[in-house]
């Protein structure tokens, strides 16, 4: 028997989370059964624990968390063997597969990484889907020719996981990096991070009717969407990218198709959930090789199972600062 948050509905189809004890017999089909050992919240796992399951659940009982690092316990899958360490984001885990927040699970090998050298399990829950999509973004903006020297390149959302992820990549690289932020008491956090200069979300959050701004940034990581990412395209520079993440200010673009034609802007598409095996390996090798662990460790906020449903609220507000870990043993 082993501890899982599970998600049942109620007499009014509504779901709610308890902490149960389950048996393996209660996993799901699979290749390779993973004795987890942390995973973490993102704003996609808020969705998951919500009362509806945020369109993303399809079937209940239902055992959330997009995310795990862990050991491999059994294998059918001659790519791994007992004791690998593993790592899992994507593909729909946590969202129609049962995911992570319990302390084992089964999933097809495909699935899997090998946890990169370098990073222990914790620290690569502490990156998990919004670290990882951030590094995602900032190889986008680089294939795209983004380098140092160019000019500032923003950051928006800074102060949530991918935000959080981005600035302290990018500014290990040697880029000025310009945190949005609608929390201002985390300037202080932001700039530890690395962040050179703090932009009030308020600046970039209004419509202008004006399709061109002055020409700012050098690049953009975009986890806000909405009227933000339309104000960010008028603002890049003449042929900068901006990497679209999220939706956490809005799924709509009321942008116009002028800073495409007049300035050459690109509007880079980023998905960490389907991202193909050799992309996902590169990734998190430069994770392990870019992104400085005390930076990591200072975005840290440790947590348990039993957390989970308060921080699945507060995600979805916007409430979480940095990177929740969540020890599935603690
Ligand atoms: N494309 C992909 O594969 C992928 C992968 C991971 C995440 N995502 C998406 O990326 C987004 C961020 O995920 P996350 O896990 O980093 O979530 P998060 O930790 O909640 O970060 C989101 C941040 O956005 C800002 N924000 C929230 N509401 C806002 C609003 N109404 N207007 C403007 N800014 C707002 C807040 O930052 P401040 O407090 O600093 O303003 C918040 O901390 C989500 O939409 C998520 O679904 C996409």
């Amino acid at each position: 028997m082993f501890k899982a948050l599970v998600m049942e509905q109620n007499a009014e189809g509504l779901a709610e989370a308890q902490l149960k004890e389950i048996g393996e017999d209660q996993l799901p089909e699979g290749d390779v059964t993973v004795a987890v050992e942390y995973s973490t919240v993102n704003y996609k796992d808020g969705l998951c624990l919500s009362a509806k399951g945020g369109g993303l659940v399809r079937k209940y009982p239902h055992v959330p968390g997009i995310d795990f690092a862990g050991t491999v316990e059994t294998s059918e899958d001659a790519r791994y063997k007992p004791g690998d360490k593993v790592v899992l984001t994507g593909w729909r885990v946590g969202e129609i597969h049962w995911g992570g927040y319990a302390q084992k699970a089964r999933v097809k090998g495909d699935w899997l990484v090998p946890l990169p050298e370098g990073l222990s399990t914790k620290q690569a829950m502490a990156v998990g889907t919004a670290g990882f999509t951030a590094m995602l973004a900032v190889m986008a903006l680089e294939d795209h020719g983004l380098k140092p020297g160019q000019g500032p390149v923003l950051v928006t959302g800074a102060a949530g996981g991918v935000g959080s992820v981005a600035t302290a990549i990018l500014a290990n690289l040697g880029y000025e990096v310009a945190g949005v932020t609608g929390r201002p008491d985390t300037e202080d956090y932001l700039k530890s991070l690395g962040a050179a200069r703090i932009v009030a979300r308020e600046e970039l959050n209004e419509t202008t009717k004006r399709p061109l701004e002055a020409e700012t940034w050098a690049g953009c990581v975009d986890a806000v969407g909405g009227e933000m990412l339309a104000r960010v395209l008028g603002q890049l520079k003449y042929g900068a990218s901006v990497g679209a993440v999220g939706l956490a200010g809005g799924a709509a673009l009321p942008a116009t198709v002028i800073p495409f034609l007049l300035r050459g802007v690109n509007l880079l598409g980023i998905d960490s959930v389907m991202q193909p095996y050799d992309n996902r390996v590169r990734a998190w090798k430069r994770i392990a090789s870019d992104l400085p662990m005390d930076k990591l460790e200072a975005m840290i906020r440790p947590a348990r199972l039993e957390d989970l449903p308060q921080l699945g609220a507060d995600i979805l507000k916007g409430q979480v600062q940095g990177r929740v870990v969540v020890d599935v043993n603690g």
